[in-house]
């Protein structure tokens, strides 16, 4: 049944399909199926906190910002890994959403995931989120505050793991965020050149990758870790050179 969502401008009816499941439970994995009015603005996290509010209150799923900062809402919308809270329902331009959660990770509920897959493959990396290449000289400041400090754009949301064909398949491929993070580290000089080698240069590192870019075309922080891992890989090749520098 339908309900007035109380939401100002036209309305739309659209179908959410829904994967439902909790690993260890007696129930086998199934889509339950949903009626929304969809208004322009509406968004699939709208949708989701709507369909939990009046239909089913078991439904489980992550959120935070609302506003593509935390990254706790990633989940995957018509097959595709995005953020649901800035992902607008009715620009899917279909009148079915099957909503799915983020593949490689371990599934903790319907839409949930365990996210220590990705922590466990990103962190090594040490990677601190201060970005200082990024100061902006012409930024206007606050009285007070001399220079606005850029931090790295990662959100870590996973949607660049989930999207990866490779980590879907290999549970000790760094992935997208780890390499990019460990090619970061070592531009900060946060990390010396021989442990990033000693982490990267295999196939579970950068040889690992098949150059898919579905990570970078996935990443909805423009972190384009498809690139990174690129270009992490040109740096291992050219540090082997003869001719090339020690590091
Ligand atoms: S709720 Fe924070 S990124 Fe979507």
């Amino acid at each position: 049944m339908m309900q007035d969502n109380g939401r100002p401008g036209p309305k739309t009816p659209v179908t959410f399909k829904i994967l439902r499941y909790k690993p260890g439970a007696i129930d086998p994995p199934r889509y339950d199926t949903f009626q929304v009015e969809a208004d322009p603005l509406m968004t699939v996290l709208d949708a989701l906190e709507e369909i939990r509010a009046a239909h089913d209150s078991t439904l489980a799923y992550r959120h935070s910002c609302h506003h593509a900062s935390c990254g706790t809402c990633a989940m995957k919308v018509n097959g595709r890994e995005v953020l649901a809270c800035v992902t607008k329902v009715l620009e899917q331009d279909s009148a079915e959403i099957v909503v799915e959660p983020l593949g490689t990770m371990p599934l903790v509920a319907d839409l949930v995931v365990d996210m220590g897959d990705f922590a466990r493959r990103y962190e090594p990396a040490g990677l601190s989120l201060l970005r200082p290449s990024e100061y902006l000289p012409q930024a206007q400041t606050p009285a007070g505050v001399a220079e606005y400090t850029r931090f790295e754009s990662c959100i870590e949301c996973g949607i660049c793991l989930s999207a990866c064909p490779v980590a879907n398949t290999n549970a000790n491929f760094i992935g997208p965020a780890g390499l990019a993070a460990w090619y970061r580290s070592w531009q900060k000089e946060d990390n010396p050149w021989a442990k990033v080698m000693a982490a990267v240069d295999s196939d579970c590192g950068v040889w690992g990758c098949h150059g898919a870019m579905e990570c970078t075309a996935a990443c909805p922080s423009q972190v384009a870790p498809g690139d990174l891992i690129m270009y992490l890989r040109r740096e291992v090749v050219k540090s082997k050179l003869p001719w090339q520098r020690a590091m």
